[in-house]
């Protein structure tokens, strides 16, 4: 299988994940400090900064590009509890 680095910045901790794992499925467990709240990409909680490898993540699917747009976040903003690991990448709290 696949892995990426997912590097989680506000507690300075990479780890080693599979392609294609939601953020929200690491960050919990890490102990990141990204906040969550329905967990389906419908409130916008858990909006992140991607400061590293955004282009390695999926496409914000339709749901959660209204979500975006709704929060007038910027390009490198996503939703922790959307957004899956394609490669190596960095996040941070929004
Ligand atoms: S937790 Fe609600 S949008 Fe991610």
């Amino acid at each position: 299988m696949a892995k990426a680095k997912l590097t989680f910045s506000d507690i300075d901790t990479t780890v080693t994940v599979p392609v294609g794992v939601r953020v929200i499925e690491i960050s919990e467990k890490i102990g990141s400090n990204i906040v969550y709240g329905c967990r389906e990409g419908d409130c916008g909680t858990c909006l992140m900064k991607v400061e590293k490898g955004w282009e390695n993540l999926s496409t914000p699917s339709i749901v959660e590009d209204k979500i975006l747009r709704e929060n007038a976040a910027g390009k490198h903003h996503r939703l922790a509890c959307q957004a899956q690991v394609l490669g190596d990448i960095t996040v941070s709290l929004a």
